[in-house]
């Protein structure tokens, strides 16, 4: 099925277009009153996920009601760990738990790699039924977390503002860090892959807790799993973003990805000197500037838009849009990308 919509991918190729694409992270649920009452339908965040047809649902809504260049698989990161026999549950307004970690060689030991077929075939079949409803209007992404984000849940079981637990693996049990990010690296790369056997044109790897590594840990634990990631993955263009990842930004530029994100602390002119002309960039508007008024929210964007230029540019907020933004003040983001010309 050709694309109607490619306007993402040839960006990404580096091909002069019209006018610069745009999507949300986290479009996909929390922000639109439509997906509230998708969720309160089912008893649970986890069921909407393991549900093909209802996940396929909310993943169009953004398309149908914001009017973004792109849909993303509603799903999350936190399926890797379940399929490789670590259950999460996601407690309400507070976020996700595990009720056993890895902490232990022991723990280890009960882990498996993860079987997409057996254990994570929801996700796969959702993105099949969006592209069938879809037919051609929007590339579809699919997405994983990196290997570190998704080390640092299963480790401390829970969000945390320090994940202390999982960092001090990194200086005590360097060995059983390594066997662990190696095992969600070989899922990851499985899942990816029947994403885009599925359909995905594209896939997003978020490393949402880059930011709190030193740089040493960084370059050591997080980007040669992401660096696999990305050899493995031929098929279809690969973005990475890596919040707060700064000092390794230099390092990203080798990366066999043509896409890397930027989150709203990164300057634009510093970021494309650094990365080189060859990747395209996306991001990074603060998503606190989405509470301003309708004009400021105009201006910024109108901002971020002339300092990232017109090609190899993909327009999203820094990191996900904030669960309490007014869909309206969403739309003024989307409409000022779309009607900006480059002159
Ligand atoms: O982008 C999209 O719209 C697709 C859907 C998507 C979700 N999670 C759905 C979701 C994506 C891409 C994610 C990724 C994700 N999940 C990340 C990486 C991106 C980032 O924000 O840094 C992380 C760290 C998670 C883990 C996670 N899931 C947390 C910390 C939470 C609780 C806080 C929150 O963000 O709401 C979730 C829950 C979650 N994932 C919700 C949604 C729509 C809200 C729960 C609900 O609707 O009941």
């Amino acid at each position: 099925m050709p694309l109607k919509n490619d306007l993402l991918l040839r960006t990404i190729r580096g091909e002069q277009t019209e006018r610069t694409p745009v999507w949300l992270m986290r479009q996909a649920g929390r922000i639109l009153p439509e997906y509230r009452a998708v969720r309160d339908e089912l008893s649970s965040f986890i069921e909407l996920v393991q549900t093909p047809e209802r996940a396929a649902e909310v993943t169009i809504q953004p398309v149908d009601l914001l009017g973004v260049d792109a849909a993303i698989i509603f799903s999350d990161i936190l399926v890797i760990p379940e399929a490789m026999g670590l259950p999460y549950e996601m407690v309400e307004n507070k976020g996700p738990y595990f009720p056993q970690t890895i902490r232990t060689e022991n723990d280890l030991k009960k882990l498996r790699v993860a079987d997409i077929s057996e254990n994570l075939a929801y996700t796969p079949e959702a993105i099949r039924l969006v592209k069938q409803e879809l037919d051609g209007r929007v590339p579809v992404i699919g997405f994983a977390g990196a290997p570190w984000t998704i080390f640092a849940y299963m480790v401390e079981g829970t969000g945390s503002k320090t994940f202390s637990k999982a960092r001090a693996m990194l200086y005590n049990r360097a060995d059983m860090a390594h066997q662990l990010l190696q095992m969600i690296t070989d899922s990851t790369i499985a899942y990816l892959k029947a994403q885009i056997q599925a359909g995905a044109d594209l896939v997003q790897i978020f490393d949402s807790w880059a930011g709190i590594l030193p740089a040493a840990h960084y370059h050591h634990f997080s980007l040669p799993y992401i660096a696999q990631i990305c050899k493995a993955i031929t098929s279809v263009p690969v973005t990475v973003f890596a919040k707060g990842a700064y000092a390794s930004l230099p390092d990203m530029r080798s990366l066999a990805c043509q896409t890397i994100g930027l989150d709203w602390n990164m300057d634009i002119a510093e970021a494309r000197k650094v990365i080189g002309p060859d990747k395209t960039l996306q991001g990074n508007l603060d998503p606190a500037a989405l509470y301003a008024d309708f004009a400021t929210i105009k201006k910024l964007t109108t901002d971020m838009l002339n300092a990232f230029g017109p090609r190899r540019y993909i327009a999203n907020l820094g990191h996900g849009v904030y669960p309490d933004i007014d869909p309206d003040k969403v739309r003024c983001f989307i409409d000022t990308v779309k009607e900006h010309r480059h002159h």
